[in-house]
Parts: structure tokens; C-alpha cells; sequence
């Protein structure tokens, strides 16, 4: 049974549910595109039973795997970009200790992310670390051609051969990557690393569930088989209701929607609990990469909140009219803190003292979604009892199939992306990239000079 539940009360005072139920037709026709592959992009539809497909003894195979890397690591670095990075990093904040990084006792090595950004300064600390500390790494591109992963790799490959010897670091190495094209394969093939490979039919912010999520999220130590057991149940759901009623991702995508038909375009993913920052902006490129073209798409915001109350709160409360927002919701931790009584009461807190936390916190979300909706901004409330491997994997797979939907009844191919070519040719250009001649010219004149 899937647990996450989906509110829609705050929203029915600016769409009422029969306007969104109205959008069943629409919401039958964008399940037929995704089901019968009859849509834009339809060849990139392989994360559609990608949960029941991927068999338990793949699962074992790669948990096997994660546990002789772990053996031998205190630090395992992930190296790539987009969906080759947000993924695993959305999952493993989510499940982690706040603090992991300082706790003492270290059961799984620490995951460090690389290859997200061309910074000189954070791999030269990153460097400084690995110098004192072993580790083993995945280099995770599905083109195999991404120049940010591809720089990060190239010296940490040099750090670790130096480190272990050629023998040694080419069992530290992971390569993810395409079947059979690309220079990451080329390169992982030639140097004899244990490679895993992105299904052609899976684009890189769909593939969290493929190698590319699943090896650096086992190396951290938790459950994959209850994060693609948590998927499954929400794909079972999905293919059994294919149309909005009683259906929370039809629902979702068709709020959506109706938001942006109302000039509501821009959409701000809000949580109250910090470990869910990433994933957030796992959620931002999903929907951003898949719906942002041809001059369309609801911009997708995020924020945690309390914190951003103190530094967006203004904005969201009075500023420009064009947003709604959607809250994870999650229920009480296991662990829990009340907040003492105090003798004197000199901060005057005494009339909340007793309350655990996460009660404070649920009374500031429900108090501010209050005030935002009398603002003017509607609201989505997804509410999940924890987080766990188990409720994340439902999230992942809610989400991937809401935004399929909600970027064919856009009208847009949600499995394309093909705005993020303008700034790597450019890049290519400046830096003077064999083919890229006649742009350097054209760039270097509108650069006034600088270089
Ligand atoms: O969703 C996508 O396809 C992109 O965000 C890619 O994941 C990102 O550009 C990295 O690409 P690659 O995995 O080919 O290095």
C-alpha cells in the first residue's frame, strides 16, 4: 500500500477539485503516451517498470558489490552532474545523520560528491582529504562525454593510481556509464574497471533507480531493495488507476497544471525538514529539464522552511502573484525532544513547554500555509509518515510519473533536454575545442576582449 497522501484542501479555494477533475481526459491521454510509448520521446521510457524489472538478484549483485567497496573506504567519491549526481545525493542526504560527517563512529565510509561543479578551490580540497584517507570512487556519466565529470575524473584518477598503484586503484574504480559508446566506456574498458551501464531508455534525471542511484546509495549503507521496493508500490498503484480519480499523482500533475493555466508559474517545492534539501533539487532539474522548453514551463523553485521564512517568507507572503506552493510533509521522528519547563520563564517559552519539536514545527507549517494561502499562494501538502528508504522510493517514482504527465499535457517532450547544449558549446569555444573555431572568434568580440 503506498503511504504518501496527497492534500489538496488549500488548493480548492482558487481551483475547484471539479475544475481539476476536469483534466481526467487529459490525464487518460497523457497515460496512454506513457504507457503505449506514443509520445514525444518515447524511446526514453524505460523508468516506467523499472522498478519491477530490476530483479532482486541485480539488486544483490550490486548490494554485494557496495559492501567489498565499503570494506575498503572511508570515503567514496561520486563523481558526476545533473541526473548523474542528484539522484544519489537527494537519497543519501535524505536517510543520513544530520552530522554524519562528525559522528565518531563510522559504519559505511562518508559519500563526497565531485564532478557537480569546475571549482579549482573544491577539489583541491577535496584532494586534501583523500590524501589522508582511503577511498574508492564511481565516475557516473550516461554519455560518457560530460566535461565536468570528465576533468574531476581525470585528476582523481591521478591522485588514486598514485596513491594505491595502477593495480590497486583499478578495483577502487566504478565506471556507469552508456553500453557501448562514449569516452568514459572507452576509458573504463581499456583500464579493466568493473563497469555498470544506463539503460539507453532511461535519461539521466529518470535514473536514480538504475546503477547510477542505486551503487553510491548502497555504498553509503542503506536499503536499496526497500527504495525499488517503495517504487514498485507506487508503479503498481500508477498502473493500476490510469486516470485522476482517487489517483494523487494524476491529481498532482493535473494541480500543476491548472496552477500555470492561472498564471501560477512558478512552483516552489517547500520542506520542514533540512535532510530533504537535495532532494528538492533532485525534484528541481526533474521538472525544470523536462518541461522548461519551447518558451513553456512552471519554474521550480525551493525552500526549506523555517529557515527560509526568515529570508523568502517576505517574498512568498507579498511579493509578485505568481506562485503555489507543494509541502513534503513528513510525521513525527522516532527519536523525539521536548522543550523543558523553565523555573523563570525569562524567554518566555513556558507556554510551549512539554511539546515535542516536531509539533512546533507542524503548527509553523500549518500557521504559514495558512497565511500564505490568504497571500494568494495556493498549496499542494504531500505528507509521507517518515523518511525511509521505503516512503523516498515512492517519492522518487510519484514524482517521475506526475512530471511524464504533466509535461505531456503541457505539450512538451519531457524527455529531452536540449537547452543544456548552448552553454557546453560556448564553453567548448572558449576554450578552444577542436570544431569550435568559427564560435571563439564570435565570442571573443562579445567579450569585449576579456580573454
Ligand atoms: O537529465 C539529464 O539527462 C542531464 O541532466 C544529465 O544527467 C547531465 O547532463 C549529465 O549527463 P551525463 O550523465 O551524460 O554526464
Amino acid at each position: 500500500m503506498i503511504q504518501l497522501k496527497l492534500e489538496l484542501d488549500n488548493l480548492y479555494s482558487s481551483i475547484p477539485k471539479e475544475k481539476l477533475l476536469a483534466y481526467d481526459q487529459q490525464i487518460i491521454s497523457a497515460y496512454r503516451k506513457v504507457y503505449n510509448k506514443t509520445g514525444a520521446g518515447g524511446e526514453f521510457l524505460g523508468w516506467v517498470d523499472l522498478p519491477t524489472t530490476t530483479t532482486d538478484g541485480f539488486i544483490d549483485q550490486i548490494s554485494a558489490h557496495a559492501a567489498s567497496l565499503r570494506a575498503k573506504s572511508e570515503i567514496f567519491v561520486v563523481i558526476g552532474i545533473g541526473g548523474s549526481y542528484l539522484g544519489s545525493r537527494a537519497v543519501v542526504d535524505a536517510l543520513s545523520h544530520h552530522f554524519a560527517l562528525l559522528k565518531d563512529k563510522q559504519a559505511a565510509p562518508h559519500i563526497i560528491f565531485a564532478g557537480q561543479n569546475i571549482s579549482e578551490e573544491y577539489l583541491v580540497d577535496l584532494l586534501e582529504i583523500l590524501d589522508k584517507k582511503d577511498y574508492s570512487l564511481a565516475v557516473i556519466s550516461k554519455s560518457g562525454t560530460t566535461t565536468e565529470p570528465a576533468v574531476a575524473f581525470r585528476v582523481l584518477k591521478a591522485h588514486i593510481e598514485k596513491k594505491y598503484g595502477l593495480a590497486e586503484a583499478r578495483t577502487r574504480i566504478v565506471a556507469i556509464t552508456d553500453k557501448s559508446k562514449g569516452a568514459l566506456k572507452v576509458l573504463a574498458d581499456s583500464e579493466g574497471y568493473v563497469s555498470y551501464v544506463v539503460p539507453d531508455d532511461v535519461g539521466g534525471r529518470y535514473s536514480v533507480l538504475t546503477p547510477v542511484g542505486l551503487l553510491p546509495i548502497a555504498v553509503a549503507g542503506y536499503d536499496i531493495k526497500a527504495l525499488v521496493e517503495g517504487a514498485r508500490k507506487m508503479e503498481a498503484f500508477s498502473r493500476s488507476v490510469n486516470n485522476i480519480h482517487g489517483n494523487p499523482i494524476a491529481m498532482y500533475a493535473a494541480a500543476r497544471q491548472a496552477m500555470y493555466a492561472a498564471g501560477k508559474t512558478t512552483e516552489i517545492m517547500v520542506n520542514y525538514e533540512p535532510r530533504l534539501f537535495f532532494f528538492t533539487e533532485w525534484w528541481k532539474q526533474l521538472f525544470g529539464e523536462s518541461e522548461g522548453k519551447e518558451n513553456k514551463g512552471t519554474f521550480p523553485a525551493g525552500v526549506g522552511f523555517t529557515t527560509d521564512l526568515h529570508s523568502m517568507g517576505q517574498y512568498i507572503q507579498e511579493g509578485l502573484r505568481n506562485i503555489f506552493e507543494t509541502v513534503i510533509s513528513v510525521g513525527p521522528p522516532k527519536k523525539e525532544i521536548r522543550i523543558p519547563q523553565a523555573d523563570n520563564d525569562l524567554d518566555q517559552l513556558n507556554y510551549i513547554a512539554g511539546k515535542r519539536l516536531s509539533e512546533v514545527n507542524l503548527m509553523a507549517e500549518y500557521g504559514t500555509t495558512l497565511a500564505h494561502v490568504d497571500g494568494g499562494v495556493p498549496n499542494i501538502r504531500i505528507q509521507i509518515p517518515e523518511i525511509s528508504e521505503d516512503t523516498i522510493g515512492q517519492m522518487v517514482y510519484f514524482f517521475e510519473m506526475a512530471c511524464a504527465l504533466s509535461g505531456y499535457m503541457l505539450g512538451v517532450n519531457p524527455f529531452d533536454q536540449p537547452g543544456v547544449e548552448a552553454y557546453k558549446k560556448n564553453m567548448f569555444a572558449l576554450l578552444g575545442k577542436k570544431g569550435f573555431e568559427e564560435q571563439t572568434a564570435v565570442l571573443k568580440t562579445r567579450l569585449n576582449g576579456k580573454i
